[in-house]
């Protein structure tokens, strides 16, 4: 006990807003008030070397994809699934929702970056994009900011148009239901929520007072306060989370935790899988090659084999299999077995960081603030208080710029609203997860350290531009390159710039003119003039953030699509036995953040596979019989 209420009351007197101090008391007082347990679900248990056996089906990767999957998998008691993953378990900071970007170049990120491309991330280091993706059970569900969105109906009906029957809104509405337990009493009655699935959703229980600013300022600009992931998306709403009990609700918290006692799934941790073993001749998926203990291994499978790798890692490892173009694998002497558009279609929603707008009163989030006992107390004793901002992103909107058909509810901005900016948490995390380079970090953020201020993500939601992942050598643990390509089609900056547009006219709303909101300059930026288009395309190919949503690297699409690297199914091309579940496989990317449309996907594509084994274990019997 005592040792425990040292480090907290240490915090409260001179150390305050120090980081080195106030993680650990806030690990401590988590571990002593038994926060995590709140929770009803035990924490999973890890399946030995030893005791791995041969599966009917192997899912890799454990994110937000492959948990769902494992799950309705093993739901079927005959089946035997094991789910193999590269990282180890959750952590006691990665509940905490205000605490997300700390998680970032910690040990459960993979810590990629974008190779520099000299048009945009212009301020990071060596002009280079972070892009973290979660290397833990849960994966990138884990590092992420945890706002539930649902993408447009229309994203849908054109996947279904692109020749993916049973992909469009109705089928999704169906699936997203399927996992959903919102919490909101008044959501959860219409028709497009639900209550009892595995995924808790719900809104902060906490909220500074500029979160009522940004709704009515949305009003101001000619928007209704309604819910995004209803019958309409244009509009403004206090953000919706994947949060329990103010904690962060992962998909392996979600969908994992629970079953942790059937007999039939095995769970293997801090294992990495090198390769898919494809049989040449007959081109069957057959098991997978994975290291684990710095020992290499073999696992069969005699049904098939779920890729869940997320969509840097399964281009990846399909490329490392044989999988892949004709002249990336020759390069890299892999034999080839099947010729497919591996890696290529890569799409990503970015935005402008750092769009500061300084206030005249204490009502933002702020480091010397958040970091005291007391927020420390509301936490891990009643769930609440502002660590349970979901990142700090409090609100969300979706807004039409004069490119978007104002008429047809197809958005082509999302706005996240966060009260603070990268200044406010002392330039003690922010700066290092966005890659800032000290200079740009200093000359922006320096004169305002000490200044109340919030800021606005304005982001893409339909790049036109398209990236690649390709393989750095043909050594598994070596990473692959990203090219995000971002802004190679110039239409995609012409879109931007009007939603950072749209963004300083929220700030010139009455709401926001109660505290006074100024935009805050680049200086780097000053050459031109101010509000331009120019001063704001300066400013995004300086500060351009990922917003994390990289998907399409194996798209789905039907035979005809030259492009395609999965059937509709989710089937890889020419290869029996194999399937891509996750973020990789979206033709074109959802106008909204991907987490919850990942978990569609894999709600959708386990009833996939169900519907196909039944099919076949019918035909099996049919056949049986008739040769009687
Ligand atoms: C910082 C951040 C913030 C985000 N914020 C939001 C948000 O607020 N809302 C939202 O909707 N979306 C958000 N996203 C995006 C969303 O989380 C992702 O789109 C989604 O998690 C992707 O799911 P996935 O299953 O495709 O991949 P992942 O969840 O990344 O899962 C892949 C898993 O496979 C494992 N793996 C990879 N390679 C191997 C291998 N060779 N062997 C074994 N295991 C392997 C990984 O370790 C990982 O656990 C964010 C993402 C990040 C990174
Ligand atoms: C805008 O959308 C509406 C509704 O879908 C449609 O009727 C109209 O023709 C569209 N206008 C333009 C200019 O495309």
């Amino acid at each position: 006990m005592e040792a425990l209420t040292a480090p907290i009351l240490g915090l409260g007197a001179s150390a305050a807003s120090n980081l080195a101090v106030f993680i650990p008391a806030l690990v401590a007082a988590i571990a002593y008030y038994q926060y995590d347990l709140l929770d009803p679900e035990a924490r999973i248990a890890d399946t030995s070397t030893d005791e791995l056996e041969t599966y009917d089906f192997i899912v890799v990767g454990a994110g937000s994809a492959g948990a769902v999957v494992a799950n309705r998998l093993s739901e079927v008691e005959q089946w035997k699934v094991l789910l193999l993953e590269a990282g180890g378990d959750e952590i006691e900071i990665s509940d905490v929702p205000l605490m997300a970007a700390y998680l970032q170049l910690s040990q459960i990120d993979w810590k990629y970056k974008s190779e520099p491309q000299g048009q945009a991330c212009l301020a990071m280091k060596h002009g280079r994009c972070n892009w973290p993706r979660g290397k833990v059970m849960g994966g990138s569900s884990v590092l992420n900011y945890m706002l539930y969105l649902r993408g447009n109906k229309k994203d849908y009906d054109l996947w279904e148009s692109l020749g993916n029957p049973g992909w469009g809104s109705k089928d999704a509405l169906y699936y997203f239901k399927k996992s959903e337990d919102n919490q909101n009493p008044y959501l959860s009655r219409t028709n497009y929520h639900s209550t009892g699935g595995y995924l808790t959703v719900s809104e902060a229980p906490y909220h500074t007072p500029l979160t009522a600013s940004f709704v009515e300022g949305g009003r101001q600009l000619g928007y209704e306060n309604r819910d995004i992931n209803g019958e309409y998306q244009a509009g403004f709403m206090v953000a919706q989370g994947t949060v329990r009990k103010g904690a962060r609700c992962s998909t392996a918290k979600a969908f994992l935790r629970p079953i942790r006692l059937r007999k039939n799934l095995h769970i293997a941790m801090h294992s990495q899988v090198t390769r898919i073993l494809i049989d040449p001749t007959s081109k069957v998926a057959y098991g997978v090659e994975f290291i684990r203990d710095k020992k290499l291994h073999r696992i069969r499978a005699t049904k098939e084999v779920i890729l869940s790798a997320g969509a840097v890692n399964s281009p990846q490892l399909l490329m490392l299999s044989g999988v892949g173009p004709r002249a990336e694998l020759d390069k890299h002497k892999i034999p080839l077995v099947q010729e497919l558009n591996v890696g290529e279609n890569l799409q990503d929603h970015i935005g402008l960081g750092g769009l500061t707008f300084v206030i005249n009163r204490p009502h933002s989030i702020r480091l010397d603030r958040i970091y005291s006992v007391s927020a420390l107390m509301q936490y891990t004793v009643f769930g609440g208080g502002p660590l349970t901002v979901l990142g700090g992103v409090e609100g969300l909107a979706f807004v039409n710029t004069k490119y978007a058909n104002a008429s047809d509810d197809f958005p082509d901005i999302e706005l996240h609203f966060i009260s603070g900016s990268t200044h406010s948490d002392g330039g003690t995390q922010l700066r290092k997860a966005h890659g800032l380079t000290d200079t740009f970090y200093e000359k922006v953020f320096g004169p305002i350290a000490d200044k109340d201020a919030w800021s606005v993500i304005p982001m893409l939601l339909r790049p036109k531009s398209r990236g690649l992942i390709k393989l750095r050598s043909k050594n598994p643990l070596d990473y692959p390159l990203i090219y995000p390509n971002y802004f190679k089609d110039d239409f995609d900056m012409k879109t931007l710039i009007e939603g950072v547009k749209i963004g300083v006219a929220l700030s010139q709303t009455r709401a926001f003119q109660y505290y006074k909101s100024t935009l805050h300059k680049f200086p780097d930026c000053e050459g031109f003039k101010d509000y331009s288009d120019e001063f704001y395309e300066c400013m995004i190919r300086l500060y351009t953030v990922t917003i994390y949503h990289p998907v399409g690297t194996c798209k789905m699409g039907p035979y005809w699509d030259q492009e395609a690297v999965v059937d509709p199914q989710l089937r890889v091309y020419g290869i029996k036995g194999l399937r891509v579940i996750d973020a990789s496989i979206m033709p074109t990317i959802v106008s909204g953040n991907t987490n919850a449309p990942v978990i569609m996907i894999a709600e959708k594509g386990a009833d996939l596979i169900k519907e196909f084994w039944v099919k076949t274990a019918r035909y099996g019997r049919w056949a049986r019989t008739r040769k009687m």
